[in-house]
């Protein structure tokens, strides 16, 4: 069984593998030594919290092991390619040679963009690899003569002559409801259920609370026990059962920099209406397609620096997917959420199931009851202390 393969089958957030979670332990161990107990903790750095780093220095803990992650899906590893087992001291030693070799990658690609792209980040361990582990020397003749991939391209081209961007969302605003009964909502209380994928195809009970104001809860109870996904407004955590490994309780993580950033944005996308003010200025790209839908394409970046792309279906005008994407060193970390089952809650469509799609993992969701303007405890949103 491989920690790539295999992902959490509780936790809702993007790139948290097994592994993490058991370093997740230590991390917050280590994050009150560092003086937490101010309302912002300081993001701790990986090298000041890792034990063998000498290339990627400078960034957050998290956000080295999103590159990992970019790490495995570029090259369609798991963790194992590269380390020998998921024990930290696996992780720490240096004995696999492909973990060395990308180390050298790493300042190849840097090298690459810095020379010959003004230090745009443009070609990264993707563009070589492609999913494998050796790159193509020679052009395909069957992949030549077939079909063209389906790869949607992540910066979205400005198209001209188009609807605008304001009147894609009155468009949208229109097809949910209407601006006044959109306005009315305050607060969302959902319940349902939670399925993974691959191995983790368990159903478990799934509760999100969610405010206007841009709190959101994600409860799920799992077989091994309650996980919670959050973001108060502020700060954003994630606490799980005993799923890093024997012995190991992970009592809760905090996010800090791009992952706080893209919790924020998920949240926003979440709550109907509030996925326009979550961008400043939305650029419209040109059509697309989403299977056999038409959709309108839009694309912006947050206050916090986090690209994001909304698929509008073209017939229904409702929201059929967004990616949001945040940044490592290595290159830009997608996640997706595609939308469906829309269902009239207090006069306003919103999807009853989505499914998160991330480099490492996918989850559904799907609503069985959701409800408007219930009052919702302010506790539900609060970072609970480490036990
Ligand atoms: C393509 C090879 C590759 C893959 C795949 C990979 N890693 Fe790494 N990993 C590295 C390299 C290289 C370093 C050291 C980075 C440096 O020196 O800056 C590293 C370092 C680490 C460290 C830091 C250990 C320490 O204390 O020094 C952890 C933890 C880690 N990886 C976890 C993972 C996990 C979990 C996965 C799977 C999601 C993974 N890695 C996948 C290459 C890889
Ligand atoms: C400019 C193209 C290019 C880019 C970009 C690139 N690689 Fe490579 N990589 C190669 C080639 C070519 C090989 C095979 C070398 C050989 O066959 O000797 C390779 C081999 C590797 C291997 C060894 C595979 C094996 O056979 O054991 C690893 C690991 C690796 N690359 C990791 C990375 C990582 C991580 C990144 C991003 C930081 C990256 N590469 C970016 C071209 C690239």
């Amino acid at each position: 069984m491989t920690n790539r393969k295999r992902v959490s089958p509780v936790l809702t957030s993007p790139m948290l593998t097994r592994p993490m979670l058991a370093l997740g332990v230590v991390f917050l161990a280590s994050s009150f030594a560092f003086g937490q107990g101010a309302a912002e903790p300081k993001p701790l750095m990986a090298e000041q919290f890792f034990k063998n780093v000498q290339v990627l220095k400078g960034i957050p803990v998290d956000e080295f092991m999103s590159t990992m992650g970019f790490f495995s899906a570029a090259l369609g590893y798991s963790c194992e390619n590269c380390h020998e087992g998921n024990t930290w001291d696996d992780y720490i030693s240096d004995t696999r040679q492909k973990k060395r070799m990308a180390r050298g990658m790493v300042a190849m690609v840097n090298t690459i963009n810095r020379n010959f792209f003004a230090g745009r980040q443009v070609v990264t361990c993707y563009s070589c690899h492609h999913g494998g582990e050796v790159p193509r020397v020679t052009p395909d003749l069957t992949a030549l003569y077939s079909s063209p991939s389906e790869e949607a391209p992540d910066i979205v081209k400005t198209a001209a002559g188009g609807p605008t961007a304001e009147q894609i969302f009155a468009q949208y605003t229109q097809a949910i409801g209407g601006a006044q009964k959109l306005a009315a909502i305050t607060s969302l209380v959902a319940k349902g259920f939670a399925v993974g994928y691959g191995l983790d195809v368990d159903k478990d009970p799934v509760e999100i609370y969610a405010k206007v104001t841009g709190e959101r809860v994600t409860i799920v109870h799992g077989a091994a026990g309650v996980s919670t996904n959050s973001y108060d407004g502020k700060v954003a955590w994630l606490a799980g059962p005993q799923i890093a490994g024997p012995n190991l309780q992970v009592p809760v993580l905090s996010l800090s920099g791009q992952e706080l950033e893209g919790a924020k944005v998920d949240a926003e996308f979440f709550f109907p209406g509030k996925a326009k003010p979550a961008v400043a200025q939305w650029k419209v790209g040109t059509s697309t397609e989403i299977g056999d839908d038409d959709v309108q394409v839009l694309q912006g970046t947050s206050a916090g620096g986090v690209l994001a792309t909304l698929y509008f279906n073209a017939e229904t005008h409702l929201l059929q997917r967004s990616v949001r994407y945040t940044n490592s060193p290595v290159g830009r970390i997608p996640t997706r959420v595609d939308y469906s089952d829309y269902r009239e809650v207090a006069g306003v469509k919103i999807p009853f199931k989505w499914t998160v799609t991330w480099l490492d993992g996918r989850q559904s969701f799907e609503m069985t009851d959701m409800q408007a303007n219930s009052t919702i405890d302010a506790g539900k949103f609060t970072k609970p202390p480490a036990r």
